[in-house]
């Protein structure tokens, strides 16, 4: 693993950044074998020209998240890069995370990989949501077998001493070459999907550190400190809203706001710590670019149905433990779902695949979904699985299974 220090942030308080620096092993990304995945299933995905009037249509994905009928689910999947994929594997075993995902030839790379390989009809940008925070002077890595490891803030001292996104071309200046290239590459035949986390998983991952199941810190200082989190969240919020809009400005055509974290949160804390910050950064997007249709995804939804029904957002993702019908029938007939299938799914046989999408597809009312995975996909799970899941989205026609049953 490559360890060069950052250039523009100073590794503070003990974590050591592995590698934002161009060097001349970028040049591995142009080399890697385009093989296997570059017999990518043709398989009527692209159309992007309206028979009957010839005119350029934009992609299915967008035309769905902006509310639009259209004539199947769109079909993208939560960590479709990543380390099921042998070509990833190829890079994730040479370079450490960061240098993956702030290299504009290998964040490219990466990205197109699922894509060339099963066509689905979204590409996202090979990163990370902690990806910005370096940027607000709190460093990360991600450390094999222990995963991210974020600089801790848990003190008003801490929230203070953040820095803001004022300039992200040179905070983050990796992010506008990524985006834009790929939006290039993928030619108007799919959807470029820009991403962030909520203020709230954020702000959780910098509170503990790491991973730590119960959110032990977080949660001590939500109920003994709630001011240094409300700072701390307001922060991240102004932060994140640049940030949504310079992905926008970059190439990003939909953008997914990742509330990993909102499991460990009642209804009620979710509409103190969670909601509020996320609709700060909707509204300040939807105030410079009201045409970009926004995701908002929350693990542990099936709890805060009628709490994510205050969201304004145009998409609502759910992770699979939510009933796809329930949260139709509370979320009502014209919001946008996404998900949910459970990717554990996917290690199984095609036919399965295909009859657990098909429900998937009638629970969420044969419309106004975006079929996808209910949580990121497992490492370890079969690669051409990931193409049956596609080519059964690409299969389920709304007109053959009958009228909307919303
Ligand atoms: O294909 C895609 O979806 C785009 C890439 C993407 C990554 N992370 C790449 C990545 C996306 C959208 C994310 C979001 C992300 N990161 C979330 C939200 C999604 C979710 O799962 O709820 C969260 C919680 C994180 C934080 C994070 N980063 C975790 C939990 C891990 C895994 C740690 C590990 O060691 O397995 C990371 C690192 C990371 N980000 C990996 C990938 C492919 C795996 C490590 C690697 O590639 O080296």
């Amino acid at each position: 693993m490559m360890t060069t220090t950052r250039a523009s942030a100073t590794p503070a308080r003990g974590i050591r950044a592995t590698t934002t620096k161009r060097s001349a092993t970028v040049k591995t990304a142009t080399m890697a074998p385009r093989g296997a995945g570059a017999t990518a299933r043709a398989r009527g995905a692209l159309a992007r020209v309206d028979a009957a009037n010839g005119e350029a249509k934009d992609p299915i994905l967008l035309r769905a998240a902006r509310g639009e009928d259209v004539e199947r689910p769109p079909v993208w999947l939560m960590r479709q890069a990543g380390r099921y994929m042998a070509e990833f594997r190829a890079y994730s075993t040479k370079y450490g995370f960061r240098y993956r995902s702030e290299t504009p030839e290998i964040a490219i790379e990466l990205s197109m990989q699922p894509w060339r390989a099963f066509k689905p009809d979204g590409v996202i940008m090979f990163s990370d949501i902690l990806t910005p925070l370096p940027a607000l002077g709190i460093e990360f890595d991600v450390v094999k077998g222990k995963g991210p490891v974020v600089e801790p803030v848990r003190t008003m001292a801490d929230v203070n001493a953040m820095k803001q996104l004022d300039d992200p071309d040179s905070q983050l200046p990796f992010v506008r070459e990524i985006l834009s290239t790929l939006r290039k590459e993928i030619d108007g035949q799919s959807t470029m999907l820009g991403f962030v986390g909520s203020p709230w998983t954020l702000a959780a991952y910098a509170m503990e550190g790491s991973s730590d199941r119960h959110l032990m810190t977080t949660k001590q200082i939500m109920t003994q400190d709630p001011e240094t989190l409300h700072a701390f969240l307001s922060k991240l919020a102004d932060a994140l809203g640049v940030y949504v809009c310079h992905q926008i400005d970059s190439g990003a055509q939909v953008v997914q706001i990742f509330d990993s974290w909102a499991h460990h949160l009642s209804p009620q804390q979710f509409l103190e710590f969670s909601h509020p910050y996320n609709e700060r950064i909707i509204a300040y997007v939807k105030e410079r670019h009201p045409e970009t249709p926004l995701i908002f995804h929350a693990n542990g939804g099936v709890g805060k149905l009628h709490e994510l029904k205050k969201s304004t957002a145009d998409v609502i993702g759910l992770d699979w433990n939510t009933s796809m019908s329930e949260a139709r029938a509370i979320l009502g007939p014209d919001r946008v779902l996404q998900g949910n299938m459970d990717p554990m799914y996917l290690f199984a046989s095609p036919d399965r695949i295909r009859e657990e999408v098909a429900k998937n597809v009638k629970d969420a009312g044969n419309g106004k979904h975006i079929l996808n995975v209910g949580h990121g996909v497992a490492q370890g799970t079969p690669e051409e699985n990931v193409g049956h899941f596609c080519d059964a989205a690409r299969a389920s026609l709304y007109a053959e299974v009958g009228a909307p049953a919303r």
